[in-house]
């Protein structure tokens, strides 16, 4: 498979990664953990007046950030996955609040402008598409583009070191007929880079009627990793971050 210098974007241009997770994104994806990162949404960007969401993918967590905004606040929803960016638009277009409030770029996160200070930059299930070299110029920028207070949010990665995590079921939804499931599993490939198979399984009652497989190549990047990448970019631990959240802030003397 490509290797990461090749962006995802691209990969999925080519019918690999998300353009074969794009179909079953939400129907796939784990109640527990969109509850919980909705919450640490809620209680770390309640009232901001500008976020960038970085990878918003179908936007999940796009239609949560709405309810937190304050009034007049706006997001910049920055997807350059064509699919994605396609169901991320879909589901835009059927909430109002979203028309006057939120802003789709194409770009990708090291390219993309939004032009005004914001309060908080998003970047949830993403960080593992940036290799250590990308990591310096996403943090850079990004940091820099916080206003005084403003945080980077992010969730801790799994596994924090490179290992193979043995294949699991991770419970999907029904659609009519269908239920669907992910097998996952991952594979070391290279220092401090991991191959996650994901087979996404459609099932009618106990039969597989369908099953497609996408490969990520992933960096691995520890909280040790992260903090001391973001503390060199002059971030602070924000001290109340709710459990399983990275959340940094850009001092207000920065
Ligand atoms: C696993 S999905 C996460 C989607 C969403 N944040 C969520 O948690 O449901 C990762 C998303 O990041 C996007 N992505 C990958 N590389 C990117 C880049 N360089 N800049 C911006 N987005 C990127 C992908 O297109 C995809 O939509």
């Amino acid at each position: 498979m490509a290797n990461t210098i090749t962006s995802e974007a691209d990969r999925a241009d080519q019918g690999l990664g998300y353009a074969v997770n794009g179909p079953y994104y939400d129907v796939i994806f784990p109640e527990s953990v969109r509850v919980s990162l909705t919450d640490a949404l809620g209680r770390l960007v309640s009232g901001a007046r500008a976020v960038a969401e970085i990878g918003p993918g179908t936007g999940v967590f796009t239609e949560a950030l709405l309810t937190s905004l304050g009034p007049d606040g706006e997001i910049f929803a920055i997807e350059p996955t064509r699919i994605m960016r396609a169901a991320l638009v879909t589901r835009l277009s059927r909430i109002p609040a979203a028309a006057d409030t939120v802003t789709v770029l194409p770009e990708d996160a090291l390219t993309a402008e939004v032009g005004i200070p914001l309060d908080a930059v998003v970047l949830f299930n993403l960080i593992m598409h940036f290799s250590p070299e990308q990591r310096v110029r996403l943090w850079l920028k990004w940091a820099g583009g916080l206003r005084p207070g403003g945080l980077l949010i992010m969730e801790s990665q799994h596994p924090q070191t490179a290992t193979a995590v043995p294949p699991s079921v991770i419970p999907g939804g029904m659609l009519g007929r269908h239920r669907y499931d992910t097998l996952a599993r991952a594979d070391i490939v290279g220092e401090d880079l991991i191959r996650w198979v994901m087979t996404y399984r459609t099932w009618r009652d106990d039969e597989l009627i369908r099953e497609e497989t996408a490969e990520f190549d992933c960096h691995v990047v520890s909280d040790e990793t992260l903090a001391a990448e973001l503390s060199a970019v002059g971030l602070e631990r924000h001290p109340a971050a709710p459990e399983g959240i990275q959340a940094w802030r850009r001092p207000k003397a920065l």
